[in-house]
């Protein structure tokens, strides 16, 4: 199914208690994202935005509200439900690279897969498959810490990918790279969406913005927009479309 909708929540929560404050850090987030969608959510600093990806990616537990995945209502699961859910159906992106330095990139890669894939000729299988989809695979054996900026946050996102998750999570995943790099990553992300990967990034810029489908905006934890209402237009013409053919 085309439109098929991955995950959807319902007014979400998440309040931080520090010392003796409460922050509502999300209050009420409702969004719905679609299989192979490229979102972005954006923000003003402070908005919820880093919480809703922490959320999403069942490392923060949320105060209220219903995250359904695949229609699975997966905040019932028991912590080791979702760490399992967590290993297989979800990668994460992070803006500085936090792949282990004094490791191959091979090694890096093969972490994830340790528990869920016993056979290490399968495991080296995936890792160059996951390397070949961000144009790596020829730097399987390198270390880590000798790549380049760009190289180390690709193969991050090959990290993310290696046991074909269904969503891939970015806390402003191209953060700390020159434009360039900046280009290639959201480049590679694009195709990954393209492929069928569903990828939800938080970003501060407006051009990564315009490389996805849609924005969700987010203000003081709440989303101000979906999206949707930027692609009226394309509703509007395809109608018109319709009316001219008749
Ligand atoms: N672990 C925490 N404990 C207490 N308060 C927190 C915690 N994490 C975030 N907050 C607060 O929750 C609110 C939302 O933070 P969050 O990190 O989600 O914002 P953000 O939109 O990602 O901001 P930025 O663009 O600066 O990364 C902020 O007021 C922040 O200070
Ligand atoms: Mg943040």
């Amino acid at each position: 199914m085309e439109n098929e909708i991955i995950i959807e929540t319902k007014d979400l929560s998440k309040d931080y208690h520090d010392g003796g404050n409460i922050i509502h850090a999300l209050r009420g987030a409702n969004i719905a994202v679609a299989k192979g969608e490229m979102v972005a959510i954006m923000g003003p600093s402070g908005s919820g935005k880093s919480t809703l990806l922490y959320v999403l990616g069942l490392l923060h537990p949320p105060t209220s509200g219903v995250y359904l995945f695949k229609g699975d209502n997966i905040l019932n699961y028991s912590r080791e439900e979702q760490a399992v859910f967590r290993n297989r159906e979800l990668g994460f992106v992070f803006q500085s690279c936090d792949l282990l330095p004094n490791s191959t990139v091979f090694e890096n890669l093969e972490l994830p897969l340790v528990y869920a894939e016993s056979d290490r000729g399968q495991r080296r299988r995936k890792i160059l498959e996951a390397l070949d989809r961000v144009g790596l695979s020829h730097r399987v054996d390198h270390w880590s810490n000798r790549l380049s900026g760009g190289e180390r946050q690709r193969a991050a996102i090959a990290r993310a990918l290696v046991n074909n998750p269904s969503l891939i999570l970015g806390d402003e995943p191209t953060g700390q790279l020159d434009q360039q790099n900046t280009e290639i990553v959201v480049k590679q992300l694009q195709d990954l969406a393209k492929q069928g990967f569903t990828v939800i990034l938080v970003t501060h810029e407006e051009e990564i913005g315009e490389a996805c489908d849609r924005v969700i905006r987010i203000r003081d934890g709440v989303v101000v927009s979906n999206g949707h209402e930027e692609s009226a237009d394309v509703v509007f013409e395809s109608y018109e479309g319709q009316a001219a053919s008749l």
